[in-house]
């Protein structure tokens, strides 16, 4: 897969997942942009990559201000968008006596508010036959316990996704949804903290293990990719069977 010269751009990319993704796509040539709240976060993130085309752009993509930074940078270079990776998110687990309303909000705005209208405000800047991909969940069709606001949020996110995917294709532009299932990241270790429940996690897996970042990113790259050119509105599931083996 050759993304050589192609303008990508990923929320949240400074950790876990969208660290990965970003690294995958330098590495097959292409121009990434990270975006995330913390500057600081962003500066590790670009030393680790250490690349002259990793772009990073401090922007809290839960409210309308923070994607407008976003939206500003690249309307002001320019731009077309070739890839547009809807990423950033955040997961607090709580019984729904515990779930506060800050909790309620902080997951919804970033996970739902933020991807919907960074979508909506760089539309414009999308190129026609691009790649659109939203971060679901397994989340989103599992109903674990301690996790009712976070589900809500990746089923509500996979919806629009399904609908996007519907009123962009006339642009022939390619929207699709990867739904990871438990991987190693910051998200993971908050809402799994103890050894315990995260070897539970793992049991709960067909491969018995959680996954890395990197393997989302491999499984990325195809979906962004001209080798999925027919591939539209789908649900990529990249979960090592936990899905599956859950309903078994
Ligand atoms: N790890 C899993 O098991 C798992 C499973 C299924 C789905 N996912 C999804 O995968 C995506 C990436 O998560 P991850 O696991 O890689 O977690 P992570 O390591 O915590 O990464 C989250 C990224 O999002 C950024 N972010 C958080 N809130 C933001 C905001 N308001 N505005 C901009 N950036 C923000 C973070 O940077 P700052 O903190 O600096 O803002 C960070 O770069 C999320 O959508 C998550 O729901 C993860």
């Amino acid at each position: 897969m050759n993304f050589e010269n192609k303008n990508v751009i990923i929320t949240g990319g400074s950790s876990g997942i969208g660290f990965a993704k970003a690294k995958a796509f330098i590495e097959k040539g292409a121009n990434v942009w990270i975006t995330g709240r913390s500057a600081e976060n962003l500066q590790k993130a670009a030393a680790k990559i250490d690349s002259r085309r990793l772009n990073t752009v401090v922007s809290d993509t839960s409210n309308l201000a923070g994607i407008a930074v976003l939206e500003k940078i690249v309307t002001e270079s320019g731009i077309k968008i070739d890839v547009l990776f809807l990423n950033a998110g955040t997961a607090i687990f709580n019984s729904i006596e515990q779930v506060t309303e800050a909790d309620f909000d902080v997951q919804f705005n970033t996970n739902v508010k933020g991807s919907f209208f960074t979508l909506q405000k760089l539309l414009p800047n999308i190129k026609n036959g691009g790649a659109l991909l939203f971060t679901s969940s397994t989340s989103a069709t599992a109903a674990n316990l301690g996790a009712s606001v976070y589900s809500a949020t990746k089923g509500a996110l996979s919806k629009i996704a399904q609908i996007a995917a519907n009123e962009l294709a006339d642009r022939n532009i390619r929207v699709n949804i990867v739904s990871p299932g438990p991987v190693q990241t910051k998200i993971l270790d908050s809402a799994v903290p103890t050894k315990e429940a995260k070897d539970y996690v793992a049991s709960a897996t067909a491969l018995k293990r959680v996954g890395n970042p990197d393997e989302i990113a491999k499984a990325v790259l195809f979906l962004a990719s001209e080798e999925a050119s027919f591939v539209v509105g789908t649900e990529l599931l990249v979960d090592g069977g936990y899905t599956n083996y859950a309903r078994k």
